[in-house]
């Protein structure tokens, strides 16, 4: 189990490769090309079924329900180069009574959650795996803020947000969202994060015990390991990654997110909705 962790960690310091990654990319996916190569704006993909994806706002109940979850595809960051996540396993074309699918990803794919075990050997040891995650946390108001963008989330970020005590969830939404970077193929280091003082003073100042983000680690790369570090040292702040906060408004709302119950698993996909 340790590895598993070890592994995460490993693939994440790798992603600055992302040129490789890109170009197996392309030769495994040739139908998501155009998400690398669009520089003008957010791409487009084009879904297996060719169903689109794309930044839009994606409504349901005439727009009180938002849907803030990345659909999981094929050539999504930060593992571009993963096979398909969903294949026939079994399938009726080829002669099965049924067609079944298996699913295959990392855990830390797309929209996901991080449980204390990520980055704190100590949690991961005491069981503290996806599990175990507050549901209480994980459910009820919050608050979507627009981080200033020429910052990463400093403390200096954080003080100037003047967000109230008693707010318990957050969704940090930042230049991300507007380089587009969830519908880019390739892992892109520039992301904005959370700095480790940033981390610090969000834990020693503020009552926030989830922290959204729109792409997919709380932690900006230089702060990757000590920003983690900060928020998981209590074991009390739940990290929800790669929120799609295209197109909604700031403000308050009613947040729902439920991690898949993988037993084992410092993280796991999580489906989040907002409802009005
Ligand atoms: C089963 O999968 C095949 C592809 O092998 C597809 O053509 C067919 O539409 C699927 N059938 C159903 C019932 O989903
Ligand atoms: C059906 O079988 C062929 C030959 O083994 C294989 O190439 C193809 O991928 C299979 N298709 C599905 C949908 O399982
Ligand atoms: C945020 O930090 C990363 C390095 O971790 C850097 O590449 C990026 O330019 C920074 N972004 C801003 C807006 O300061």
């Amino acid at each position: 189990m340790a590895a598993r962790a070890a592994i995460t960690i490993f693939l994440l310091i790798l992603l600055p490769a992302h040129h490789a990654l890109a170009t197996a990319a392309s030769d495994a996916h040739p139908g998501y090309a155009d998400a690398e190569t669009d520089t003008c704006g957010p791409a487009l993909d084009l879904g297996a079924a060719g169903r689109r994806y794309g930044p839009g706002l994606e409504e349901y109940g005439g727009g009180r329900i938002v849907d803030i979850t990345h659909a999981y595809r094929p050539g999504m960051p930060p593992d571009a180069a993963a096979g398909p996540l969903v294949r026939l396993k079994e399938s009726m074309e080829n002669g099965s009574d049924y067609n079944l699918s298996e699913l295959r990803m990392h855990c830390h794919m797309g929209t996901h959650v991080d449980a204390p075990g990520h980055m704190n050997q100590a949690h991961f040891a005491a069981g503290l795996d996806v599990d175990t995650l507050d549901l209480d946390v994980l459910n009820g108001p919050a608050l979507l803020v627009d981080v200033p963008r020429h910052t990463n989330i400093t403390a200096e970020a954080m003080e100037s947000l003047n967000i109230p005590k008693g707010v318990r969830r957050v969704l940090f939404r930042t230049l991300n969202t507007d380089r587009g970077l969830m519908w880019k193929a390739a892992g892109d280091m520039s992301y904005v994060g959370f700095t480790e003082d940033g981390a610090q003073w969000l834990v020693d100042n503020t009552d926030i015990k989830l922290v959204g983000i729109d792409y997919i680690s709380v932690a900006s790369f230089d702060h990757l390991i000590t920003a983690h570090v900060a928020f998981f040292k209590n074991a009390d702040i739940i990290p929800v990654e790669a929120l799609k906060l295209d197109n909604i408004n700031t403000g308050l709302y009613m947040l729902h997110c439920l991690p898949l119950r993988l037993v084992g698993s410092e993280g796991s996909p999580i489906r989040c909705i907002l409802i009005k």
